[in-house]
């Protein structure tokens, strides 16, 4: 069964808008643990629009599953994760004025860069992570560089049309059989939801499914506890 991470980021989203200091990313971690999940993911961003460095601190002490560190490929960020140590940094693209990480990593413009933050990310014994689109050259790019996984963007997918649908899940499906021929971890996320996951049935090549903005959203209705355990119910199912 591939595992669950769920990306708390929205429940700091929730606290800045008040600038206090609830509801705690940090609590929604435990709850989320508790539930079942098998880590906990937050995207330390370069403007601190919801995640704080404090946030990621005190996560490393008190996740008892995973951390996950998503961060952009910067000087800044790299030192932060050498010295908090999550158990993987999943890198990605940042842009100022995005409302969510719109894309994978751009490998071809980008690929001195990221292989320079893989390689001090890996030489502290940090496992690192790529995002990027369900595409064969930057999984390739992914392989040569020497990261340990790729996290397939799922978010082109999870917002299609109904007719665009079908082919863009294809494109997911071909680049999860090219990332296992390469022997790359694999990872998925980005838009998924109750619905969306169900497309991956069968895939037992995912290792993990990176999952936030619904899970977070079903919590504001129902409790997070039974949000998590419903999204992992259907992971189950799988
Ligand atoms: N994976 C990556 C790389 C992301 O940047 C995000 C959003 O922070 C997610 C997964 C989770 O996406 P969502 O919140 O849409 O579930």
């Amino acid at each position: 069964m591939a595992r669950l991470a769920v990306n708390v980021d929205h429940v700091a989203t929730l606290r800045q808008a008040r600038q206090i200091h609830i509801p705690d990313p940090v609590t929604a971690a435990a709850v989320v643990e508790m539930a079942g999940a098998d880590g906990v993911v937050v995207h330390l961003r370069e403007d601190r629009r919801h995640i704080q460095d404090r946030d990621v601190r005190i996560l490393r002490q008190t996740v008892k599953t995973r951390l996950i560190l998503e961060m952009a490929a910067t000087q800044e960020m790299i030192d932060i994760a050498l010295d908090v140590r999550p158990d993987l940094v999943t890198l990605v693209p940042e842009k100022r004025q995005e409302l969510t990480t719109e894309g994978g990593l751009d490998l071809k413009v980008n690929r001195d860069t990221v292989h320079r933050a893989v390689d001090a990310l890996q030489s502290g014994g940090i496992p690192v992570s790529l995002f990027v689109d369900p595409d064969e050259d930057q999984i390739r790019t992914t392989h040569e560089i020497g990261a340990d996984a790729v996290e397939i963007h799922t978010g082109t997918f999870c917002d299609a049309s109904e007719k665009e649908r079908q082919k863009q899940f294809d494109n997911i499906a071909r680049g999860i059989k090219f990332a296992y021929a390469l022997e790359l971890g694999i990872n998925a996320g980005h838009g998924l939801g109750y619905d969306t996951i169900k497309a991956f049935k069968g895939f037992s090549e995912i290792d993990e499914f990176s999952i936030g903005h619904s899970i977070i959203a079903r919590a504001v209705i129902v409790g997070l506890d039974r949000a998590v355990r419903d999204m992992i119910a259907l992971i189950k199912a799988l």
